[in-house]
């Protein structure tokens, strides 16, 4: 395995990205076959795809004439205890963990699935939209279906295949064909216990080249351990893994294709937590190195992009949860600084502005994951209607990505956190990239050196996480309060509206955030004595009439948190973030946000990695 810097990792990944893809549909596939047991790798990638879904978890086995079947409800490490799955034994598995579509969260919806007479097993991520009429047929012929999912339909259409005499590829073939929907899927049989069959339409699938032991996954992080090969499958591409061999297959032919494995740039220490105790806490730290490689763009993209908006006649900015409150400061900027009129919409309300989509219009789209519902059809009924669809996005490899006429990376690395944090802070540098790139095409920027700003922003970000020990008093001191308010104006707003969202998400404590000036209209009276309110309260144009509301809060009891360049004694509390360029604020005033977020759930015992009822990447609407 490499070793290295993860700098170069993202340098690198600009490559490596247009073979990263990241969940359509949440669930995560694992499979591995070898000459010895695999079940240690397949339990340890199961819990490197956990961030695709995590209310079930389950692993398949072939082993001694059967197919070994251990799963059930709950989390990857609660399942593991319960149902003893690191003492299976087999040279061939699956594993999955699974975030619920069909069928409730519960043991017999668990995957794997396994056939009527035991002889397949199916593991998969996406929906089969025709299942019910598949389920009907197949009860009819004298199927039994031991669980509510759309899955199960896969496992008994592959034994019909079976029993009509077909080989195992054939079988499988036969089978996904009958197939509508989206699918990432592996199988693995009874009686061909050294084969792994995996197949691919609208949900990503990796296979991991090893020596002697060859994987299959939902995303390479689940076999980086062991391999850093990889072969990315293409939609409707079948294949045939073995310990020593993988084949691919055109599913519309079966005629066999060549691929070449092409070489990971991630490091181990990538999908790890490294010496923290959680990913969200490893993320905001990593956050000095990613806010720097963001700013590794291809030129020539990078100024496409911005004639594409620079030229068009109208724009759209778009994006959902986190990655919409970055598309925010990019429209700012573009209003303010570029005069550039942009409407900025939450991609699930696209239908209110897409009667103006047209030919000539931009749509700029941001996503982590590029695989989010909402964004993706507010950019295909963009398209429909002639727009061109440019995307901020961290997944390369994503549908966004791909069905973009222009994508820029973001290049920090995996997020595996579900709450965005490296992502939102590479997203700024990003989009501002792009506004300075307009700027100076229209002749009001001269002299960029985006390098030396990555590095100055570096190291701002470095100096704010030395908070990270006033974040822990705040947070023992405010952490049984039922509600949080967090406020700032222009072009903080969006990182109060940030902070907001992360609170919510990571300690379920209920929290506001809002334009320093509507508190008047309404919130202030909700603040009684001991309310805390996060003002994010940069010095410049908005700093004494935000501090303004800070007095009149603060008289009403609130205990304020000032977090700003300018110490103020007005606040309750002060955190003090460096001074860099205003473009630049966001980033460092969302990290003690980040900090505070995640500390909350530590103490309130919540999981950071994973907050209930979520998923990192929403792919229904
Ligand atoms: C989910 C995640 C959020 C994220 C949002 C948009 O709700 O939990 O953290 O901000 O999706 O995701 P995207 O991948 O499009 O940025």
């Amino acid at each position: 395995m490499k070793k290295g810097p993860i700098n170069c990792i993202n340098i690198l990944c600009l490559n490596l990205y247009d073979a990263y893809t990241m969940p359509k549909i949440v669930c995560g596939i694992i499979g591995c076959t070898s000459d010895e047991n695999v079940v240690p790798e397949v339990l340890g990638g199961l819990k490197r795809v956990e961030y695709r879904g995590y209310d079930s978890a389950g692993i398949v086995v072939a082993v001694n004439g059967r197919l070994e079947v251990r799963k059930g409800a709950g989390r990857i490490e609660d399942v593991e205890k319960r149902l003893k799955l690191s003492s299976m034994k087999g040279k061939t598995g699956l594993g999955h963990t699974r975030w619920a579509t069909h069928g409730n969260v519960s043991d017999r919806n668990a995957h794997p699935h396994i056939s009527c007479m035991g002889e397949v097993a199916v593991v998969h991520n996406g929906i089969i939209d025709n299942y019910i009429q598949l389920k009907e047929e197949l009860l009819k012929r004298g199927h039994k279906f031991r669980s509510d999912t759309d899955t199960e339909v896969i496992a008994h259409l592959v034994e019909e295949e079976l029993k009509a005499g077909r080989d195992y590829l054939h079988a499988s073939l036969f089978a996904f064909k009958k197939l509508s929907g989206q699918y990432a899927v592996a199988l693995i049989f009874r009686d061909m216990p050294d084969l792994i069959v995996g197949a691919r339409k609208d949900a990503p699938l990796v296979l991991g080249v090893g020596k002697g032991k060859n994987f299959i996954a939902s995303d390479a992080i689940a076999f980086i351990e062991y391999t850093d090969k990889a072969i990315f499958l293409d939609n409707m591409e079948l294949a045939e893994i073995r310990p020593e061999r993988i084949r691919i297959y055109r599913m519309e032919d079966g005629r066999e294709v060549k691929k070449s494995p092409v070489q990971l740039a991630w490091e181990v220490a990538d999908i790890t937590k490294k010496e923290h105790a959680h990913f969200t806490l490893k993320e905001i730290h990593e956050q000095p190195l990613t806010v720097r490689s963001a700013f590794y763009q291809d030129p020539s993209k990078l100024r496409d992009f911005a004639s594409s908006i620079l030229t068009a006649k109208s724009v759209f900015i778009t994006g959902a949860g986190t990655s919409f409150h970055a598309s925010m400061l990019m429209a700012y900027r573009l209003r303010n600084e570029a005069r550039i009129r942009s409407e900025n919409f939450l991609s699930g309300e696209y239908r209110q502005f897409s009667q103006w989509f047209e030919k000539g219009t931009v749509v700029v789209a941001f996503s982590q994951s590029g695989e989010t519902a909402d964004v993706l059809e507010a950019v295909r009924e963009a398209k429909k209607k002639g727009a061109m669809v440019v995307s901020i996005v961290n997944a390369v490899g994503s549908t966004l990505a791909r069905e973009s006429d222009i994508a820029l990376p973001l290049n920090c690395g995996p997020e595996i956190g579900v709450a965005a944090t490296k992502s939102f802070t590479a997203q700024v540098v990003v989009s501002n990239l792009v506004v300075d790139t307009i700027l100076e095409m229209q002749g009001s920027l001269r002299n960029r050196a985006d390098e030396k700003e990555g590095e100055i922003l570096s190291r701002a970000v470095e100096r704010v996480l030395e908070c990270e020990s006033q974040v822990k008093e705040l947070v023992s001191m405010y952490s049984n309060k039922p509600d949080f308010y967090f406020v700032a104006r222009g072009y903080s707003y969006p990182v109060a509206l940030e902070g907001a969202l992360k609170l919510k998400e990571l300690s379920y404590i209920h929290a506001e955030g809002m334009p320093a000036s509507e508190l008047k209209h309404g919130t202030l009276a909700l603040i009684e004595e001991g309310t805390p309110v996060v003002a994010i309260n940069p010095s410049g144009e908005n700093h004494s009439d935000t501090l303004s509301n800070v007095e009149e809060m603060v008289a009403r009891g609130a205990h304020v948190i000032g977090i700003s360049d300018e110490a103020s004694k007005q606040y309750t509390h002060f955190i003090m973030v460096p001074k860099i360029e205003s473009k630049y604020m966001p980033v460092v005033e969302v990290v003690p946000l980040q900090l505070l977020a995640y500390y909350m759930a530590v103490e309130r015992e919540n999981d950071p990695d994973y907050p209930r009822n979520l998923a990192k990447s929403v792919t229904v609407k």
